[in-house]
């Protein structure tokens, strides 16, 4: 490992970076995002094309951003200037390590300020459960004897209420660096390895609650059965920049995590386990979510207050509904956190090999940087709410200020170093090194190949060409 980030060891094991990987991918992106557009654009049909983006693009991906890390040792942009080197190509191929670094930057800049209303949430329901125990029932529903009127409307207090939210933001951004500041080792690894497994079982908690006290069948009817004309250049773009953020692929963090993997890993295997592992976390939020939506009535799609407004509302009159909301958002509290130390470790990393600066000092750095700009996206939601920093671009339009980072990351910036991810492991790295570190032979590296050569870059441009541009059909 040449990188300075690197300095003092990479993870301890291989189970050591399985978990810290597995703790970038799942996040926000499977419990709050997927649900979402799962729930926007009708269900079936949409989560079919996420699965399908993610066995014949993701997983594949998965691995070539492993590789290069792990091939080039440093850094993002590092790696892959390493590895064009090795391979005898043009050292410009970095740019595609910098176009990754800067949308990681982005992601967690606004990521931040969504994990904000989580803990807001953890507080809320904490404080609500308390009041539940104390009142002799701590069995109630959640927030007792409020209307649903009552209940929706903390969330647009929260966003009418800039000190809270930039406050909020401002908690777990300071959680973020901290972590990175103390390291790979004793830093990031600590983190996955405790908050990953917790998250796991509340999962299956609440999971089971939901499948118990909800509607399970009309949520599993609502996310297999697919109405396929729902489908639309647009809803594929959307489902390819979720496949892509939910992977944690193209912003810098696996390509930075791969860095820190010890020779004796065996990659192919190891990307499958991320892949599988965070798809399986997203349909099961899917079932967590949409049976205790069904149950009471309400619209699976609500958009991005799905699970502040609408799920709140469930529970209020569900069995033990305090208790479970407040286990439901602390377990995303944890998901947030695990991945947006990787959405910080990427730059951070850069950060310190590029300018030798100390870990603690770059993460701050970075990590208060990042903060500023969620300032404006929590700006965008009061002060600043009808600013609106993409409306020359149609598809922007209405997009406030931390939609139009969220949509530029996710449907630009993410799929367009997909593609030079795959065009540069697929054609221009040295296939001999790219063969020994995928550690696959035989016909399972030949179909691994097929889909990054060919698979992958043409299923990317034509969603990002008619995603981006919808007159041309
Ligand atoms: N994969 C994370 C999620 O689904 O919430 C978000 C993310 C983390 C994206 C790390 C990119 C990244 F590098």
């Amino acid at each position: 490992m040449a990188g300075k980030a690197a300095e003092g060891g990479g993870w301890s094991s291989r189970t050591a970076f399985v978990l810290a990987a597995i703790g970038a991918a799942v996040g926000l992106g499977n419990i709050w995002r997927f649900p979402t557009l799962a729930g926007e654009n009708g269900g079936g049909a949409f989560v079919l094309v996420y699965i399908g983006f993610v066995l014949l693009l993701g997983a594949p991906l998965v691995l070539s951003e492993i590789l290069l890390g792990r091939a080039g040792g440093e850094d993002a942009i590092g790696s892959v200037r390493n590895v064009a080197r090795k391979s005898g190509r043009s050292e410009s191929w970095k740019g595609l390590g910098a176009l990754q670094i800067i949308a990681g930057f982005l992601i967690l800049s606004f990521y931040s300020v969504v994990a904000g209303w989580v803990i807001n949430y953890v507080f809320l329901s904490g404080a609500d459960w308390f009041s539940a125990i104390a009142s002799g029932d701590p069995f109630a529903g959640a927030f007792n004897g409020e209307t649903q009127d009552e209940i929706t409307g903390r969330m647009g207090a929260l966003f009418a209420d800039p000190v809270r939210l930039i406050g909020l933001h401002l908690l777990f951004m300071v959680a973020t660096v901290w972590i990175v500041a103390s390291g790979v080792h004793d830093g990031i690894e600590k983190a996955a390895t405790w908050l990953m497994p917790a998250f796991f079982v509340l999962l299956v908690i609440v999971t089971i609650y939901g499948a118990f006290t909800g509607d399970f069948g009309q949520a599993l009817a609502f996310m297999f059965t697919p109405d396929f004309a729902k489908l639309s250049p647009q809803v594929l773009n959307e489902a390819l920049g979720q496949a892509l953020f939910s992977l944690s692929l193209s912003a810098g963090g696996l390509l930075t995590y791969g860095a820190y993997v010890g020779r004796d890993v065996n990659l192919a295997p190891t990307a499958g386990t991320i892949a599988f592992a965070d798809t399986l976390v997203a349909i099961l939020a899917g079932l967590m979510i949409f049976p205790i939506v069904f149950a009471v009535g309400l619209d699976p799609a609500a958009g991005p207050a799905l699970i502040f407004q609408t799920l709140p509302v469930a529970f209020n009159s569900m069995p033990a509904g305090a208790l479970i909301g407040m286990i439901f958002f602390v377990l995303i509290f944890f998901a947030a956190l695990t991945s947006s130390i990787s959405l910080l470790e990427g730059p951070t990393a850069w950060v310190i090999d590029r300018f030798g600066l100390e870990r603690r000092t770059a993460a701050m750095v970075v990590g208060g940087s990042a903060f500023l700009i969620g300032v404006a996206c929590a700006l965008g939601y009061n002060v600043w709410s009808d600013v609106r920093p993409l409306s020359f671009w149609g598809i922007f339009e209405n997009a406030d200020i931390l939609d139009s980072i969220d949509g530029f990351t996710g449907k630009i910036m993410l799929p367009l170093s997909a593609l030079l991810v795959a065009v540069f492991v697929g054609w221009r790295a040295d296939r001999n090194l790219v063969e020994a570190e995928t550690g696959l032979s035989g016909g399972m590296f030949a179909l691994w190949r097929l889909l990054v050569c060919w698979a992958a870059p043409i299923a990317v441009f034509l969603v990002l060409l008619f995603g981006l541009f919808p007159g041309l059909l």
